[in-house]
């Protein structure tokens, strides 16, 4: 049954933003265009920039230019989308803050629902949070619901003082931490692939599975963002939320129901499961200059915003150990970079070979027989790898792949930040991230951080530097990089 979500405010804080402009607009666009969530949402732009309602839908019109003729968006825009300058942020813009909500569910007789949207830097959370409750704006005439995008926090002890700030003014249902890789499609899907097939769970364990790797590879460099990822590095803008939230769904055992409760408390099993890293776990690593397809690359110091002298890390690999029954001795292997020699987000999960194999010379380190590769993004997919007999003389097998892709079957797929907005517009946590498995990830990841170590150099182009191969190599295993 289609749950049509109630009308409410949704209040972006950040509005005239890099994130804004670029994912939530085209979102709350598709949305509107949807017949299931059309005319629910009014819009209220916010930031400390003075702009009128009319100068903040030019930018709205102007961030849908690829998505739609101006003239379409007029009646739209003009109707649901509005801006309140913050100004210096001061308690009194807060005042006029709650008095312009206040006035504009009067004038468009809504009931009174709000979302909070914080697409802020994160130096901005905790003052945003005590200003909003400072003037009243945590509770409302009908629901209030805040969302927090990602980074929550730097290390353990931010993510527990900003979670205490968040619980001192807010019940953890109204909380929605967004990480929008919990949104993709494909990562939903783990979910309907591993526990809405028999198939799999007799297989998804230590018996049967030697390794799973999960990968997200990108071929850009930090681009504009010099300065932002200075700040951030490798292990806190990917491998701490992102990849440990993949992870948490490819290890967990099968929730008792889909809510975000019974999802939550499996993802936060595994991560509370995760063996201390060691040292020599993880391999950092810095792209230097390069060269792909006859172009030359910088290297990552020499970007704008970024220091000369910078030991921010642009590449992690780390290698983990999940201490569960279903796993005890399957080696999880993360790896995240920039510059790389291809985007691609995936998860390898490789099988073990026959215990006794009458083909013993064709198995080899790193020749397994049966590989799942389950692919994120992008040409979002399966491929199921196999030995077949080569026809004809003798006896030589051949690695064959059966294959599905989204677009083949489904077209294009939704953009995750639709799925999510929605989500909120619904009171929906399943695809959200709940405060003790924020800590739980901050502590497996904190061993990675301002470790001192001097990055290891890898050319633009490559697959990272050549130590992280010896990660996997004690276990015969090597990297999936096709
Ligand atoms: N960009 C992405 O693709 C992306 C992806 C995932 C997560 N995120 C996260 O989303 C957040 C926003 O990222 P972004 O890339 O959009 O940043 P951005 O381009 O720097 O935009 C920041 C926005 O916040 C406003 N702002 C800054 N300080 C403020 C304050 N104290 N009160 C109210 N508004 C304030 C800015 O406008 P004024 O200066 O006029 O106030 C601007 O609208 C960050 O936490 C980032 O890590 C971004």
């Amino acid at each position: 049954m289609t749950h049509y979500p109630d009308r409410h405010i949704l209040v972006i804080f950040g509005a005239t933003g890099d994130l804004a402009g670029r994912k939530l607009i085209p979102a709350l666009h598709e949305i509107e265009k949807d017949p299931t969530t059309r005319g629910r949402t009014t819009i209220l732009g916010v930031a400390r920039a003075g702009l009128t309602d009319d100068a903040f839908r030019d930018q709205v019109v102007a961030a849908l230019a690829k998505h739609a003729k101006p003239e379409a968006l007029r009646d739209w825009v003009s109707r649901c989308v509005f801006y309140q300058s913050l100004g210096d942020a001061s308690s009194y813009a807060y005042t006029a803050l709650r008095q312009r909500l206040e006035s504009l569910e009067r004038q468009l007789h809504l009931p009174g629902n709000r979302i909070f949207y914080l697409a802020l830097p994160l130096p901005a959370f905790p003052p945003t949070v005590e200003s909003l409750a400072g003037a009243g704006l945590n509770t409302s005439p009908g629901w209030t619901r805040l969302v927090i995008e990602k980074p929550f926090g730097r290390d353990l002890a931010s993510a527990r003082s900003l979670n205490a700030l968040l619980h001192k003014h807010y019940s953890e249902a109204s909380l929605f931490r967004l990480d929008h890789y919990l949104g993709k499609e494909t990562v939903q899907n783990l979910i309907a692939f591993r526990f809405g097939n028999a198939l799999w769970e007799p297989l998804w364990n230590r018996d049967r599975v030697s390794h799973v790797e999960i990968t997200a590879a990108e071929e850009l460099g930090v681009e504009a963002r010099g300065s932002f990822y200075e700040q951030a590095g490798a292990v806190r803008d990917i491998i701490q939320n992102h990849l440990l939230q993949v992870l948490a769904l490819v290890a967990m055992d099968a929730p008792a129901g889909l809510d975000g409760t019974s999802v939550s408390n499996e993802k936060l099993k595994i991560l509370r499961s995760i063996a201390p890293l060691q040292p020599d776990d993880f391999v950092l690593g810095q792209y230097g200059a390069g060269e792909v397809d006859g172009k030359s690359l910088a290297g990552y110091r020499q970007e704008p915003g970024v220091s000369s002298t910078s030991k921010t890390e642009t590449y992690a690999a780390v290698r983990l150990r999940i201490n569960t029954w279903r796993w005890e001795g399957v080696p999880f292997y993360l790896r995240t970079g920039k510059r790389l020699a291809k985007k691609a987000t995936r998860i390898a999960v490789t099988f073990r070979t026959p215990p006794a194999t009458v083909f013993s010379p064709y198995i080899v380190c790193g020749s397994e027989n049966n590989r799942l590769l389950i692919t994120l993004q992008p040409n979002e997919g399966f491929n199921l790898s196999f030995q077949v007999k080569i026809p004809g003389g003798g006896m030589h097998l051949h690695t064959q792949e059966m294959r599905f892709r989204y677009a083949e079957t489904f077209g294009a797929l939704p953009e995750a930040y639709q799925m999510l907005l929605v989500d909120v517009m619904q009171g929906d946590h399943t695809l959200f991230v709940r405060n003790d498995e924020v800590e739980a990830a901050w502590k497996v990841a904190e061993p990675l951080l301002d470790t001192g170590r001097e990055p290891l150099l890898y050319p633009a182009g490559s697959w990272g530097p050549t130590r992280a191969d010896e990660l996997l190599a004690p276990a015969c295993h090597q990297w999936v990089n096709l």
